[in-house]
């Protein structure tokens, strides 16, 4: 290869997993037209930008990216890209907004990348593609090649939502359900294993709802049998799972299948049935807590992770308290708490009753203290304990640590070196923090 004419790609990732998963997606596609990843902004030919527009937040990091790059468009001639769900919604007015944007890459685009490039390199064209594959055709666009990391990988197994919750924009960025043949999910996880990855996370909106629509009749548990069986792979995690549609096949694969991991991220997103069936959830609190029950039942040492909105509109004091509460009964390993966002185009953003920011404000922080503490108590819980953990490197703190994660998704850190990097080691937990384990490894 010519080395002169390699060039360099920095990319920016906002938003879910399926995003930073998109991104690991981008980047191979792009070192076959000759790009080279660059960690820093400044010397590269193409800065991408993959945004988020779930809430109100995420998208705003978008324009203060942006603007951050404008000058490098003046001095180097920097071509300049916005893929992703704010690229999908805004389409042509991201253009029209941001005079120094090239490309504007909707969600169904990935693919397409390197010709939208090309048009921008050769004839300075600026270029804007936000239509919906409805085909799917752009799922097998990637087949995994070239280097891939040796720990751990997520795998796509289903885009789009159906669900239209009804403060969520994901359905209108992402379009409707469409699952991948699971021969395809099989041999690409097949390919990883042998590549030596040891954990696969399955990525999916709604990973329930996998195989509705697909030609041949199979559902989520039987795919994660069949990938369970797969030689190499060590763990299967997956997300996410939406309450209403977790079957008891499912809560049943959680003490029934070796390799899925006593984990699972089951967003709640308010305790109050008023505040449940005006989001569109199809659930209650009650079949909430059966479900949890049940998983217990079945496999008593499952981690339980969470979403929660505070301040939808309409919600009273006592909405709130029925949230608390059933955070209190369930007791959350860990728990990601929103202030609720309104996004233009979705029913909830059109409810006259909005909560008062400084009481959304209020509502989040108290769900953030009472969190806190259940986390560091449920850490505190494993202390003395030995947990199975898989290496993934360096701590990020210091180089005298490595840091990894137990089946139940915590991250332990303990002194170590690189060399158990990819290997499932045994680890007794010393210390516990709020967001991670202090661990010493057992040698013999
Ligand atoms: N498909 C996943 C969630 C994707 S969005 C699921 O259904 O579980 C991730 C989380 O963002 C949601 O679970 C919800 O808690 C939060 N969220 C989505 N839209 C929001 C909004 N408009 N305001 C605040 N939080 C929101
Ligand atoms: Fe959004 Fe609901 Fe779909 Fe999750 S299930 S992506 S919250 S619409
Ligand atoms: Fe955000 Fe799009 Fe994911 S809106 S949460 S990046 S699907």
């Amino acid at each position: 290869m010519n080395r002169s004419m390699q060039k360099r790609v920095y990319i920016e990732t906002y938003g879910c997993q399926m995003n930073e998963h998109d991104s690991e997606q981008i980047l191979r596609l792009l070192q076959r037209s000759n790009y080279l990843e660059t960690e820093d902004a400044q010397e590269a030919d193409l800065i991408l930008v993959n945004t988020c527009s779930v809430r109100e937040k995420p998208e705003q990091k978008v324009y203060s990216a942006l603007g951050r790059f404008k000058g490098l468009k003046e001095e180097r001639g920097t071509i300049i890209g916005v893929a992703g769900c704010v690229a999908q919604q805004e389409g042509q007015r991201l253009l029209a907004r941001i005079p120094y944007l090239d490309m504007v890459i909707g969600t169904h685009a990935i693919a397409l990348i390197p010709q939208m490039l090309e048009r921008v390199e050769v004839i300075g064209e600026k270029v804007c593609e936000t239509g919906f594959d409805t085909e799917g055709k752009h799922l097998d666009a990637f087949l995994p090649q070239g280097q891939v990391s040796v720990v751990k990988s997520y795998v796509t197994i289903m885009q789009g939502c159906n669900h239209f919750c009804s403060y969520c924009i994901v359905p209108y960025v992402r379009g409707r359900e469409r699952s991948r043949p699971s021969q395809e999910i099989v041999d690409e996880v097949s390919h990883l294993a042998q590549r030596g990855v040891k954990e696969i996370c399955l990525l999916g909106q709604n990973v329930n709802s996998y195989g509705k629509g697909l030609k041949e009749e199979i559902r989520f548990p039987e795919l994660l049998s069949r990938l369970d069986e797969i030689e190499g792979v060590e763990r299967i995690r997956f997300t996410t799972s939406h309450p209403k549609d977790l079957s008891e096949e499912l809560i049943q694969a959680h003490g029934g299948l070796k390799k899925l991991c006593e984990h699972i991220h089951l967003p709640f997103q308010s305790g109050s049935n008023g505040i449940l069936k005006a989001m569109n959830r199809g659930y209650t609190r009650e079949s909430y807590l059966e479900k949890i029950d049940r998983l217990r039942e079945v496999c008593p040492s499952i981690a339980i992770t969470s979403d929660v909105i505070a301040g939808f509109p309409g919600e009273q004091e006592k909405d709130f308290e029925e949230t608390l509460d059933l955070m209190e009964k369930v007791r959350f390993d860990d728990l990601f708490s929103f202030k609720y966002s309104p996004r233009k185009g979705t029913r909830a953003a059109e409810i006259s009753d909005q909560v008062e920011e400084q009481m959304k404000q209020e509502r989040l922080a108290l769900l953030q203290k009472i969190q806190k503490e259940i986390t560091l108590q449920k850490n505190q819980a494993l202390e003395g304990c030995i947990e199975e953990v898989l290496v993934e490197g360096y701590s990020k703190q210091t180089e005298q640590d490595v840091t990894g994660r137990t089946r139940t998704h915590k991250t332990v850190n303990f002194e170590g070196d690189l060399e158990s990097t990819g290997k499932i080691v045994p680890v007794r937990i010393v210390k516990a923090y709020p967001h991670s384990l202090r661990g010493e490894i057992l040698t013999d």
